[in-house]
């Protein structure tokens, strides 16, 4: 899938985190809870220089919550993390994320020391949202300090607890084929980033695996669970737009707006609570990934080095990339 979406301003929100993670004591990395592992940034631990992490599963309400569990339990077993799950119908989420704050820097505190908090996530994983909620009408949003970049903010939650925020971040590459399907299907990315009819097949080569039974309650295609699973993409595409009228002229389906209609029930949660991957699951396509990237690295460097292509263009600075 060829996928465009590194603009500008990712470049430039990507120094500013650089910049500000010197004084930052807790990094808070939002994650969506219907995929955590593909909308975690994965030049993350390498931007924070492996500061405390509190990962925040958020939209729990949309997600599987039986692998919220597993994925809490993944996370909250890593060194140095927490991990807890949140939905913007919390309306008090602020203890529970400045109680793991505190957990996760015990020694900050105070008027002297106060607690230096970065929070971070990709675009549209519900931050302004979460932050709203923060600010209540305690605390006020500061604005930009002198000196540092204007793509951040900060935010006081309490005399001594500062919040910076960053604008929505997406990474340049994609290592992992699956994520940026699974990014693709939640929102995450622009619509002109990627082919809809793809991506539905890939949501729907997941589901009819792990949530049959969702499909069957939201389509009535008359099927059994088992015949979900062995059912092609294509085929269940084409049911499923049959079913629900998106035609095109001569009683044939209109499979791209088939796609856009299991794209959009996705999104709208009308299939039901779905996560489109475990952390076992995801760990595997990682590894698998990184194998292929780095494959192709080296072949990559065995036709440069054979003289079958040019060596490879700087790339674009922070300074020359203009801001969309
Ligand atoms: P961002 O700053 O990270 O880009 O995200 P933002 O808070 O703007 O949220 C993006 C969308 O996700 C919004 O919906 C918001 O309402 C929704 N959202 C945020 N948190 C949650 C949550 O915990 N659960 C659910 N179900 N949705 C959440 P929108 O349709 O883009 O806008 P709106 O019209 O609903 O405001």
């Amino acid at each position: 899938m060829s996928i465009q979406w590194f603009p500008g301003h990712m470049h430039l929100t990507r120094k500013a985190i650089g910049e500000r993670v010197k004084e930052i004591d807790v990094v808070i990395e939002m994650l969506d809870a219907r995929l955590p592992g593909s909308s975690a940034n994965p030049l993350m631990a390498e931007l924070t220089s492996g500061r405390p992490t509190l990962k925040v599963l958020n939209k729990q309400d949309m997600a599987d919550p039986a692998r919220t569990a597993l994925w809490l339990a993944h996370y909250n077993a890593l060194p140095n993390t927490q991990a807890i799950a949140l939905d913007a119908s919390n309306t008090a989420p602020a203890r529970a994320i400045i109680d793991a704050c505190y957990q996760l820097a015990p020694r900050r505190g105070g008027m002297v020391k106060p607690m230096r908090v970065l929070i971070c996530g990709i675009p549209n994983v519900g931050k302004s949202t979460l932050i709203n909620t923060l600010k209540g009408k305690r605390a006020a949003k500061t604005g930009d300090e002198a000196g540092v970049t204007r793509t951040e903010s900060r935010i006081a939650l309490a005399d001594d607890f500062y919040l910076y925020d960053t604008p929505g971040m997406l990474w340049p590459r994609i290592v992992v084929p699956e994520s940026g399907f699974n990014l693709a299907a939640s929102g995450a990315v622009g619509k002109n980033a990627y082919d809809e009819q793809e991506v539905a097949y890939e949501l729907l080569a997941l589901l009819k695996a792990d949530y049959p039974a969702l499909l069957e309650a939201r389509y009535k295609l008359g099927r059994a669970p088992d015949a979900y699973a062995q059912a092609h993409e294509e085929e269940l595409i084409e049911a499923i737009g049959r079913q629900r009228g998106a035609l095109a002229g001569g009683g044939k389906v209109n499979m791209q707006k088939a796609a856009e209609l299991v794209i959009a029930d996705f999104r709208g949660q009308h299939i039901g609570r779905i996560t489109l991957e475990t952390p076992e699951q995801f760990t595997h396509w990682l590894k698998a990934g990184l194998q292929a990237d780095a494959d192709r690295a080296t072949r990559k460097q065995k036709l440069r080095e054979d003289g079958h292509i040019r060596a490879e263009r700087k790339p674009k600075t922070a300074k020359s990339a203009k801001p969309r």
